[in-house]
Order: C-alpha cells, then sequence, then structure tokens
C-alpha cells in the first residue's frame, strides 16, 4: 500500500500499487477532470507527480499529450501512470478558472482602492 497525497487539496488516501493516479485522486475525493472517460485521449487528467520511487516510464500516449516542458516539470496523465510507492501530487488549476480569479481579485481590489 502506498499513501498518495493530493494537493492543492491537502488530501492523503491509501491505496494499493498499481492503481491509476486518477483512481487515486477520486479515492482521495478530489476532483480530478477526465473528459476522455481515461483513454488517453484529452489530456484534462494531468497532474505533477512527485514520487519516493521511480515511476514507469512515460506511455506513448503520454508523449503525444505532454509537451517537453511539462514532462521536465514532473508532469503525468493520471490515467496512464500508476501509483509506485508513496506520491505527492498536485493538480494544476484550470486555465479559464484561473483567469476568472485573477479578474475576480483585480475587481475587488479596485473596489477597495488598492
Ligand atoms: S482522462 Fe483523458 S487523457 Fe486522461
Amino acid at each position: 500500500m502506498s499513501k498518495v497525497k493530493v494537493f492543492p487539496h491537502d488530501k492523503t488516501v491509501e491505496v494499493r500499487d498499481g492503481v491509476l493516479f486518477l483512481a487515486a485522486v477520486r479515492a482521495a475525493k478530489a476532483a480530478l477532470p477526465s473528459k476522455c472517460g481515461g483513454r488517453g485521449a484529452c489530456g484534462t487528467c494531468k497532474l505533477k507527480v512527485e514520487s519516493t520511487e521511480k515511476l514507469e516510464p512515460l506511455t506513448k500516449t503520454e508523449t503525444r499529450m505532454l509537451s517537453v516542458r511539462q514532462v521536465q516539470e514532473g508532469y503525468r496523465l493520471g490515467c496512464q501512470t500508476k501509483v509506485k510507492g508513496d506520491a505527492v501530487v498536485t493538480i494544476p488549476e484550470d486555465p479559464l478558472r484561473r483567469v476568472i480569479r485573477m479578474q475576480l481579485e483585480a475587481a475587488r481590489g479596485e473596489e477597495k482602492g488598492e
């Protein structure tokens, strides 16, 4: 069994080695989009993985769906990568949600006269 800690939700779940990170994140009751249902076709299940053990090499699907920069930064597809040892994963903020959050924060700053 391995512990998977999920950020930014700050939740931890214990799962068997070999379980997909997508399933582990869901077991932790954290949200991770998966528009294609885990078939490796959408790329929405991207997450950054820091593991205590060496993960399996990138699958062909991951090589196709992730940029070189994302791979260098430790991103994997949750539907393609299996848990192998304790891990900390970070789910990136949705880009559209980030833009809305930044606009709301800017508007609140204007209201306060900042
Ligand atoms: S769920 Fe679509 S690529 Fe992983």
